[in-house]
């Protein structure tokens, strides 16, 4: 996606640095746009443990390219094995819920497993690659299948009003997104679509994030507080709901940033279509019951003090929200249920969320679940 008309993505290799990889630091958005340097591991693993990356997508590519420095660090290694699973242990221990992490790192692992030390480097770095690629090709196909979603309630309505939670954009990536490649695919044919943006405490991805980068691609957006969305259903001023998923059992249930599934509870009584958009990488092919997810606790730090810009200063500073002493919890996920989900809009076409419907999109996972 373009930012001030350049196209980036959330991810690269250094042109100028061989072995160095690339990343926006999301941290700094929307105020700054900070490009970080990642040499080592221990960079990738603090820059997605820390989230100057985030989102399913973007932490699966991370992981990919930190298992490729993996590799140039095991090359150094007096035992290369040791240092290439001490690497993995260190990459998969940074964020439980989003299962791309596992899946990137557990495909680096299988690619490499099969070949002599001496050709990991050169492996890890395709695999890598490819892991990247087709999270962009992904996002893309989902666009397009949910843009037949849009057309239709466009073909009733002058303009179409989508709800999204979170930050499942393109920054949550490789690029496109899920949940708003539908919405970019339709604004880009000139589909008239307005997004209402839940703000999503306590990062506030939705304010800083979404509203950054649909801003950026010239989307019209309007950042509401998260308790807005059930109103404006009510109103009839949200046609649909897209938002993504860090984890999707294959039996439809959903795993996605804190206040899905308030949301998803609203639609349903408001008979308001929720849809999910997501990659495959972003399925879950063990679990069955969503509530065996790990759901992520973070520090309550980020419930208490909240960061911004004061008007007229450049720098960002922090403010408490909250007494002193008051104790906070921060679960950064919940689980949306199967049933209020009205359907998942993958890279292979949309279906219902329910083990069959999503084991005849993806009948080579179906297979393994014999
Ligand atoms: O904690 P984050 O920012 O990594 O959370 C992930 C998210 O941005 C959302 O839950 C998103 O909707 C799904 S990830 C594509």
């Amino acid at each position: 996606m373009n930012i001030d008309g350049q196209p980036y993505r959330t991810i690269w290799e250094s042109p100028k640095e061989p072995g160095m990889i690339q990343i926006i630091d999301q941290r700094q958005l929307p105020f700054q746009f900070v490009v970080e340097d990642l040499q080592t591991v221990e960079d990738v693993a603090v820059a997605i443990a820390d989230m100057h990356v985030r989102g399913a997508g973007c932490i699966g590519a991370t992981a990919g390219y930190g298992m490729w420095l993996a590799t140039r660090e095991a090359a150094q290694a007096s035992d290369p094995g040791a240092s290439l699973v001490a690497s993995a242990e260190r990459l998969l221990e940074t964020r439980p819920t989003a299962v791309n992490l596992r899946w990137a790192v557990t495909r680096q692992l299988e690619a490499l497993k099969v070949l002599s030390p001496d050709k990991w480097v050169k492996e890890s770095q395709n695999v890598a690659r490819n892991i990247a690629d087709e999270d962009a090709d992904a996002c893309t196909r989902i666009g397009q299948h949910g843009l037949k979603i849009i057309e239709k309630l466009a073909a009733k309505k002058p303009f179409v009003n989508v709800l999204t939670h979170c930050n499942a954009g393109w920054l949550a990536f490789v690029d496109y997104g899920s949940a708003t490649a539908p919405i970019y695919a339709a604004h880009d044919a000139g589909i008239p679509v307005h997004v209402w943006v839940d703000e999503t405490r306590p990062r506030n991805q939705g304010a800083r994030l979404t509203a950054w980068e649909l801003g950026q691609h010239g989307v019209p957006h309007t950042v509401i507080v998260d308790n807005a969305g059930g109103h404006l259903m009510q109103r009839g001023q949200v046609d649909m709901v897209i938002t993504g998923t860090d984890r999707t059992t294959h039996t439809g249930d959903v795993a996605n940033k804190i206040g899905t599934y308030l949301k998803a509870l609203a639609a349903k009584d408001n008979e308001v279509p929720f849809y999910v958009a997501l990659p495959s990488s972003t399925f879950d092919w063990e679990i069955t019951d969503g509530f065996e997810i790990p759901i992520e606790e973070r520090s309550p730090d980020e419930v208490t003090i909240m960061g911004g810009v004061a008007e007229g200063r450049a720098d960002e500073s922090d403010i408490r929200l909250t007494p002193e002493g008051s104790a906070a919890a921060n679960p950064a996920f919940d689980v949306t249920p199967r049933h209020l989900i009205t359907g998942l809009i993958t890279e292979r076409g949309i279906c219902e969320a329910n083990a069959s419907a999503i084991a005849a999109l993806f009948p080579e996972h179906a297979k393994k679940q014999d």
